[in-house]
């Protein structure tokens, strides 16, 4: 095993590669041949394809043989991404849209199935990430839309126009990059952790109408990958993963379809949390007025 992307934590190193083998099995990186066997010929649509986890995926998907369409608002990024994949043999396409601009995401459905006739996986993945207390979110409402247009409202309008050619086909697959704050809701991130429980809600409660027409849905609930989102809140010495890693555990969920793939740790902490949810929001209070103090 290769040890990459050393990180200092306090007194000791940690490294990438030991945060993810104390993830466990299910978030290693599947075997090449596997990946490749799963992602050839296959047409997989990729949302927040320009940067961060949506980036590594589209490159790790397209080397793996898939067709790669990159959706994303940033036309020049998803032209250097495309631009990336063709160079090494792949085929990728640039969609540049705004998932909080709902007829674009029509748009977008209908110019896929125009130029390639079907979309075999999606992977949900753009988000917005926001951190901010009730306090400071009083004069932002905008805040609150923007990120349910875009964790929420645009993937479900994107879904919505392309599982029917997914259940007519009788096969398809659905990937939402999630996150363990849907677990473990907490205090200054309640727009995020809800407009991303909101789209989590959605799929689980569809899951089951479109698994009876072939077609799979996966929930991963990612803890803290190192990319332009949060790299504003955690700094490189926070345990986490790299982009590259979370592609790859993405490119496993591929290959071995799990319905949700949660941390070990967070099962616990949310069981714990949530049996015991006054005591923990009292100590949450706590803390907070402590920092308040300061
Ligand atoms: N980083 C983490 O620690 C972490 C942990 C758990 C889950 N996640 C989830 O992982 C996903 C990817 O995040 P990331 O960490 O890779 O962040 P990132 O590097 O900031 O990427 C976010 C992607 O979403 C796209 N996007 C944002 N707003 C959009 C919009 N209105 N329309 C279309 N695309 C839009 C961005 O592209 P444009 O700006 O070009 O539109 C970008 O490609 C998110 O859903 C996030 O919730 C991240």
């Amino acid at each position: 095993m290769t040890v990459v992307d050393a990180t200092l934590v306090g007194p000791m190193y940690v490294t990438h590669d030991i945060y993810r083998l104390l993830l466990g099995p299910s978030w290693s990186r599947v075997d090449t041949a596997r990946l490749e066997r799963a992602a050839d010929d296959r047409i997989v649509l990729v949302t927040g394809a320009s940067s961060g986890i949506g980036e590594a995926t589209a490159e790790l998907l397209g080397a793996a043989g898939a067709t790669v369409l990159l959706a994303a608002r940033r036309a020049d990024r998803l032209e250097l991404v495309r631009d990336r994949i063709t160079a090494v043999g792949g085929h990728a396409a640039a969609y540049p849209v705004d998932l909080a601009d709902l007829d674009a995401v029509d748009r977008l459905v209908q110019d896929v199935l125009v130029d390639y006739g079907r979309v075999d996986v999606v992977v949900s993945n753009a988000g917005k990430s926001i951190r901010r207390s009730l306090a400071d979110t009083t004069d932002r409402w905008h805040d609150v839309t923007r990120t349910n247009s875009v964790n929420y409202l645009g993937p479900v309008r994107l879904l919505t126009g392309l599982l029917p050619q997914m259940r007519a086909r009788g096969t398809g697959q659905v990937i939402n990059v999630s996150t363990l704050n849907v677990d473990l809701p907490a205090a200054h991130w309640a727009v995020y952790s809800a407009s991303k429980t909101a789209f989590e809600t959605w799929l689980r409660c569809i899951a089951p109408e479109i698994r009876v027409d072939g077609v799979a849905t996966s929930s991963i609930h990612f803890p803290l990958v190192h990319t332009p989102m949060s790299a504003p809140t955690y700094g490189p010495w926070v345990p986490g993963l790299t982009a590259a890693q979370a592609a790859e555990v993405i490119g496993r969920v591929l290959v071995t379809r799990p319905r949700v793939l949660i941390p070990w740790w967070t099962r616990g902490a949310a069981l714990l949390t949530t049996l015991a949810q006054g005591p923990y929001e009292a100590a949450t209070a706590a803390v907070l007025r402590i920092a308040r103090s300061r």
